[in-house]
């Protein structure tokens, strides 16, 4: 969908693009009669070249953070940056169970600690680090879709303050009890940087089913 919205914002409405953001998932329901779709598209757009970029708030652990330089003037010395590194325009947060759990398999969808009734409702760490790059404490954050409120949630949770607008009044009553049951200390999320589940291989369902294998590697 971002293709159409990519012209209005930037001939209507005259703003620039600074990243088209892609939330990939690894899971989802597989299409029969044409590629099966795996992300989702954040277009971040900004109205001047001076804008927010909060870097150090949403760095993630880089994979080998004991690189060092091999020449020029600091070499011996690690190359990253010890906060960690930019998380790109990739985002693969809440690959595996965020899509366990909301779509791809539907008797477990209540597991997901921030499940609602709402069927396309975001996770709020998705929101966070928007929230943490692109905005200050105190800033307004607006979001015009509001659903259940993850944006409302992820702006508050950071000392942002919050306006929306839903049109489905049983939305907005689930947003207005997850707001209170943050404030009551109750609400359930999924901690924001918590590892990504990686499949070791070893789990059965990681596995070739043994109706697929060939007598020749059944022997094996
Ligand atoms: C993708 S959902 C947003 C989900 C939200 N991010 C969350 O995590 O709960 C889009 C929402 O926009 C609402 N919506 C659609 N058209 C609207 C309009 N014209 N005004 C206000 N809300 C609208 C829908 O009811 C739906 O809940």
């Amino acid at each position: 969908m971002d293709i159409y919205y990519y012209n209005i914002f930037k001939r209507r409405f005259r703003l620039y693009l600074r990243n088209r953001i892609v939330w990939y998932f690894g899971h989802g329901l597989h299409a029969s009669k044409r590629f099966s779709g795996r992300y989702e598209t954040i277009l971040w757009f900004t109205k001047s070249d001076s804008y927010i970029f909060n870097l150090d708030n949403v760095r993630v652990p880089a994979k080998y953070p004991g690189k060092r330089h091999y020449k020029g003037p600091n070499v011996g010395k690690p190359s990253g940056n010890p906060k960690g590194k930019n998380p790109s325009d990739v985002w693969e947060i809440l690959v595996k169970d965020w899509e366990d759990c909301l779509w791809d398999i539907p008797n477990v969808k209540s597991n997901h600690p921030e499940k609602t009734e709402h069927p396309c409702q975001f996770p709020v760490e998705l929101v966070e680090r928007c929230v943490l790059a692109l905005t200050h404490e105190g800033d307004y954050v607006f979001d015009p879709y509001a659903g259940v409120g993850s944006t409302l949630i992820a702006a508050i949770m950071h000392g942002r303050r919050a306006i929306a607008s839903e049109k489905e009044q049983d939305y907005v009553a689930v947003a207005r009890q997850r707001i209170a049951s943050y404030f009551n200390g109750n609400l359930r999320l999924r901690p924001m940087g918590k590892p990504v589940h990686t499949p070791s291989g070893r789990e059965k369902v990681a596995q070739v089913p043994s109706e697929w294998k060939t007598s020749e590697s059944n022997d094996e």
